[in-house]
């Protein structure tokens, strides 16, 4: 049936299938792409949002066929003055960061400020109550909005900043056409003749596939190819570290979790895809599946990897004269306890989703978001048995990772589909899928015991760490060494004994997400320090200012801390605020943490760029590590303009396969650390020529290469004379304030940064951070049932709104890393790693009650939150692990 509607004030008319939504008519038949497509069709993310006769509304869960008549406007449909306006208090409040939420929130921006012009803050964390954002903590959003308010108001004024120098807040790269919905993710992008993809996913954790029968799949008008595991050319397996991960899952194999993946499809439109998706039977034998990782070790569980034993891997580091138990039993105070952490979904916003193109020159070229793109071809390549170079691989806009697309997703089968019909295709992950698919953040349980002397210096760490690394290798085993690496947090301890495994299970994987392992460790250790400055019988503040680490002293792996040890610093940077918060009566908390910059533990890491000056006079800066929103082109741009002193403008960002730039993947908080250091060195080069009286005009087609190699760092427990397991560390220390009924009303967040290269996009991570760590704490959390998510809705996913945030004060202290470009270090994953235990500390201070395991939904805190009550059970659910 015929609709016929307005347009951003163009009548249009369109045949929508039975069933579509609006989302769906705007983006695939009418082009409107600053619609997004977050969570269809929950209608929880917002980033969908269109104004339909002047209502706001979530175009995801309208009928396009009821839309006859209406008018319909969406971003693209603002006056040029109003983007203009949007765009500049967006980039000029650093309000964005991966910039997938920001379309949908800037139109309720304008719907909310033609009604009230002058709003609080208050009314603009309500207005935007339905959108999500994973990245910002929403505190600049909000920032952007008031400051959007007052330009429309013409009381202020606001130019994105263009000093690109070191120190200065530069505008981000490319921020503007973020915020208006106009630079295309890999979902936004089409070709000519272009099929769209679908998988069909196992819905057991844990079965033999006794047959994959296609046939009627195969059949459906417009299906163009359907693929299984007998269609791969090349290596079935990927992996990481360990290829254990089947792209398809094939006959007579079990599936080991509910993402496996038995078929794709391709087919002329993503519905087909889906329908067919749905028509491939798979005959199974259902098996018991293993879902307790300590059951999963114990003698006699059935296997999950037929190739390898249940342990994944195990983390071991003693450290100290004699036995753990006698430095215990020594100490003048000993507490311990079991802690316990939950499973937590990355959540970013942008589903996973690729695009793979069969080039005229024979080469494939593939779109991706993946967080290591030159990972992504060496994985394609081995999977379709081609060499790497046949593969043209291109980072595009990514909306959102934290660790959750290191490994493979969509990419190896969408470059089959397309090899296999010769055309491009594109394949998309719904949310759901999303969720079943890609890596959690590990549930880990410890057990602690941790010993002082009677002035409360720290004598002992005993811990024993089980993770739950789900179905595959993923990098669980790194996230296990890194939990035991941080198990006694920033602080000075004689006698470390420490025991970490990382299980496979049949729950969905567990791999990297921010902090690595190192939050987990922190939410033990830092209660520990609470318990024990209860016996000792001083403050929290103090207990941590009689251990942290200095200059000189040696952190948990062995490693002599020779440089850059800010965290006493930042103890200092909040002293004055926690003990003003204790006198007004408050219940406050606090907690210290650290975090490594860098893989470390012995593996090799690059820094790799090539500054190519172009005919126009730029210069494109090629880099192969990711931007995920983190801002890291915008910095690089930075440490360019710092050495070259040519205008910011100058630089164009690319990371693509034109050079061979693979460093790995984004992860550990290293691409700024050594990405800056090869750009630092490559535009040193550049200057060189420059200083020599040449223009850019005279370097037309000069490459400035620098690859730098880390090779420095020793592994875990080896037996060497001089232990470096990191390169480099982030220090932290949070304040949590609650107020009267037990919410957290304020928090304090004093972050080494080593250097602040652009100080609004530092801070931004921070914010963002404490907004992950503050649902860590509280409300987040992937309960599974029989290995399959219970919920795959936002809001009971436990994510935090706007209204949810509480203001926080971040105070970025500046320890030079000499290692770091300009002194810099990662800031990317240390804003979470202290924030549950300084919350659990303020509830223990509000109610007595000290909690072991996350999230604490049983505290005011959570209760106080709009989100993280699971259907059926509400926040009774208690603890997951
Ligand atoms: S896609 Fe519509 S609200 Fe998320
Ligand atoms: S900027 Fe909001 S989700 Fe990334």
């Amino acid at each position: 049936m015929a609709v016929e509607f307005k347009l951003n004030g163009k009548a249009v008319r369109i045949e929508p299938d039975p069933g579509e939504s609006l989302l769906d008519s705007l983006r695939e038949r009418l082009g409107t792409t600053s619609v997004k497509d977050g969570c269809q069709p929950q209608g929880q993310c917002g980033c969908c949002l269109a104004l339909i006769d002047g209502q706001p509304k979530v175009s995801c869960a309208v009928a396009a066929d009821g839309c006859g008549g209406k008018e319909i406007v969406t971003l693209e449909g603002l006056s040029a003055e109003e983007r203009d306006l949007t765009a500049r208090a967006f980039v000029a409040a650093a309000g964005l960061q991966c910039g997938f939420c920001i379309p949908g929130i800037a139109l309720r921006a304008k719907h909310l400020l033609d009604r009230n012009p002058n709003p609080t803050r208050t009314d603009i964390a309500r207005a935007i109550d339905v959108h999500l954002c994973r990245c910002t903590g929403y505190t600049k959003i909000l920032d952007a909005i008031e400051l959007l308010a007052r330009m429309r108001r013409g009381e202020a004024t606001a130019e994105p900043s263009e000093d690109g120098r070191v120190g200065a807040s530069y505008a981000r790269y490319r921020g503007r056409e973020l915020v208006l919905g106009e630079r295309p993710y890999v979902a936004d992008m089409t070709r000519e003749g272009m099929l769209l993809g679908a998988f069909a996913l196992s819905p057991h954790a844990r079965a033999r596939v006794l047959r994959i029968d296609t046939s009627r799949a195969a059949k459906l008008p417009g299906v163009r190819a359907v693929a299984t595991a007998a269609d791969v050319p090349g290596e079935r397996w990927y992996g990481l570290l360990y290829m254990d991960w089947a792209g398809f899952v094939a006959v007579g194999e079990e599936v080991r979790c509910v993402g496996d993946v038995l078929a794709a499809v391709a087919a002329d439109d993503e519905a087909t895809a889906r329908a067919a998706a749905a028509l491939v039977e798979v005959e199974y034998e259902v098996l018991e599946p293993v879902l307790d990782p300590s059951v999963s070790i114990a003698a006699g569980a059935p296997r999950v990897n037929p190739a390898h034993e249940n342990e994944l891997s195990r983390s071991v580091i003693r450290r100290g004269e004699g036995d753990i138990d006698a430095a215990l039993a020594a100490s003048a105070h000993v507490v311990s306890g079991t802690w316990r952490t939950q499973r937590i979904e990355h959540l970013f916003l942008e589903p996973e989703c690729a695009l793979a193109e069969p080039l005229l020159d024979g080469r494939l070229a593939l779109f991706t978001q993946g967080q290591g793109v030159f990972d992504d071809r060496r994985q394609v390549a081995r999977f379709l048995g081609v060499p790497e170079e046949s593969i043209y691989v291109e980072l595009m806009p990514n909306g959102g990772a934290f660790g959750g697309k290191e490994d493979m997703s969509v990419q190896a089968q969408t470059a089959l589909l397309a090899k296999l019909t010769g055309r491009p295709v594109k394949l998309r992950l719904s949310r759901e899928e999303s969720v079943r698919l890609h890596p959690k953040r590990h549930p880990i349980t410890m057990d602690y015991s941790v010993g002082c002397d009677a002035e409360g210096h720290l004598t002992a760490v005993k811990a024993r760490m089980i993770g739950d690394s789900g179905a595959y290798a993923s990098v669980g085993g790194k996230v296990l060494e890194r939990a035991a690496g941080h198990a006694c947090g920033p602080y000075r301890v004689p006698h470390v004994d420490v025991v970490a495994v990382a299980a496979y299970t049949n729950n969905p994987p567990c791999g990297a997400m921010r902090g690595f392992g190192a939050n987990q460790a922190s939410f033990a250790i830092e209660g520990c320090l609470d318990l024990l400055a209860r016996k000792v019988g001083i403050d929290a503040w103090e207990i941590r200012n009689r251990n942290v680490v200095e200059v000189g002293d040696v952190f948990s792996t062995g490693q002599v801390l020779e440089k850059s040890v800010g965290i006493r610093k930042t103890l200092e940077a909040v002293k004055t605020p926690y003990y003003a918060a204790k006198d007004a009566g408050k219940a406050v908390g606090i907690a210290c943490g650290l975090k490594n910059s860098g893989i470390g533990n012995g593996v090799e890491e690059w820094g790799k760029c090539r500054l190519v000056v172009e005919k126009d006079q730029t210069v494109s800066l090629y880099n192969g590590y990711t931007e995920m929103g983190q801002g890291l082109l915008t910095v690089l741009i930075q440490f360019a303009v710092e050495v070259t002193r040519l205008p910011a403008s100058v630089f164009r960002p690319k990371v693509d396969s034109t050079f061979a730039l693979g460093c790995g993947q984004t992860t550990g908080s290293r691409a700024t650390l050594f990405a800056g250091r090869a750009v630092t060195s490559a535009a040193a080069k550049l200057k060189a020529d420059l200083d020599r009286g040449l223009a850019l005009g005279d370097l037309v087609g000069r490459v400035y290469a620098a690859d730098i190699v880390i090779a420095d760092t020793t592994p875990l427990g080896a037996p060497v004379a001089k232990i470096k397991t990191h390169t480099s560390f982030g220090y932290a220390t949070q304040v949590c304030i609650l107020d009267a009924q037990g919410k957290v009303e304020r928090f304090i967040a004093a972050h080494d940064v080593g250097r602040a290269v652009n100080p609004a996009l530092c801070a931004g991570q921070i914010e963002g951070a404490i907004h992950m760590g503050l649902g860590y704490a509280l409300t987040e959390e992937l309960p599974c049932e029989s290995g399959m998510p219970v919920t795959f809705k936002l809001r009971e996913l436990g994510v935090l709104r706007a209204r949810d945030m509480p203001p926080c004060e971040v105070i970025l202290v500046e320890d030079p890393e000499p290692e770091g470009p300009f002194g810099a270090k990662g800031v990317g994953e240390i804003g979470l790693v202290p924030t549950a235990g300084a919350v659990a500390g303020a509830l223990e201070a509000f109610d007595g009650i000290r909690r072991y395991a996350l999230p604490m939904k049983d505290s005011p805190a959570a209760r106080a939150m709009s989100v993280g009550k699971i259907r059926g059970d509400g926040a009774a659910r208690g603890n997951w692990h």
